[in-house]
């Protein structure tokens, strides 16, 4: 089989964590610790090709996030096949012991009627010595028509926890969101972390680039840290929610939450041979080690 026949690619580090990328949807589906505990939620009733998305690991939304323009939700990067990008152009170095694969994403003939904009994607997923998961997203603007393109972006990811009401998100008090069980009305966040004690579906603006996902019952700290993605999507479908859902079991609500890095209040604006990066590090530590620091 040639490599881009392949469903999935799968990283390993030598102190025994993993990764795992199917090429439908350039989509991170699986992600371990060196003890082989799965850090990501995927439904048990995520389906994996198309022309759903995968439910669970990292969707990757471009060049739209939700229903912020006239694309499908979420755009239509993450129901796509990527290639493997064997020839990439040169991205500083990893350190040695990093496993990592490149692939693209370029826009077919049909993808260009419903978004006239030629681009080139290129997606790095890397898995440090230490396991710690890095995405790093380069999207230039090909157009040959010299028209710019904007967009909007989110790495959605979901993280698996123990019990959502054992997890608490922090970095994102006193910020302002919108609410998109609103009305996308904007608020202040007001308390010292985010709690779940039902649906929650907001994006945060302007937030540090470092979130903590705290997991009481797990003792387990998911630390995100991000570069080019301003704002942060925490999502949570509770119970109602999580029934409406085809690809999501009633109760799998309990053990996911979404925090999503994204670009979203002011969208990315590329002009012809311009490239953006977004990046997108995860990394996950007991509790004890982590110091909010
Ligand atoms: C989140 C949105 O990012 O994604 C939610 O904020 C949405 O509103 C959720 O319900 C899931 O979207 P989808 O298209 O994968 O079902």
């Amino acid at each position: 089989k040639g490599v881009n026949d392949l469903d999935k690619v799968v990283l390993r580090e030598v102190r025994g964590s993993s990764a795992e990328v199917y090429l439908y949807g350039g989509h991170v589906t699986s992600w371990k610790d060196e003890h082989g505990d799965e850090l990501l939620f995927v439904s048990n009733k995520a389906i994996f090709k198309s022309p759903k998305a995968i439910r669970g690991g990292i969707p990757i939304c471009f060049p739209q996030f939700s229903n912020f323009g006239n694309l499908e939700q979420h755009g239509f990067a993450r129901n796509r096949t990527w290639c493997v990008d064997n020839d990439p152009p040169p991205f500083p170095v990893p350190t040695s012991n990093t496993a990592y694969v490149d692939l693209i994403l370029k826009p077919t003939e049909e993808d260009l009627k419903i978004w006239p904009h030629s681009f080139e994607y290129r997606l790095r997923v890397a898995l440090s010595p230490g396991g710690d998961l890095m995405l790093t997203s380069r999207i230039r603007n090909t157009n040959a028509d010299g028209k710019s393109f904007s967009f909007t972006f989110a790495y959605h990811t979901y993280f698996k926890i123990s019990d959502i009401s054992e997890v608490r998100v922090e970095g994102l008090e006193t910020l302002d969101y919108l609410d998109n069980l609103q009305d996308r009305a904007r608020f202040t966040e007001q308390g010292d972390a985010i709690v779940f004690e039902s649906e929650l579906d907001r994006i945060y603006l302007g937030t540090p680039s470092k979130i903590a996902i705290i997991d009481h019952e797990k003792k387990r700290t998911f630390v995100v840290r991000k570069g080019g993605l301003p704002d942060a999507v925490v999502w949570n479908p509770w119970d109602k929610k999580a029934k409406a859902m085809s690809d999501f079991g009633d109760d799998e609500y309990k053990r996911m939450v979404c925090v999503e890095a994204a670009a979203i209040e002011k969208p990315v604006t590329l002009k012809p041979g311009e490239e953006w990066t977004g990046k997108l590090e995860l990394s996950a530590v007991p509790s004890s080690y982590y110091s909010g620091q």
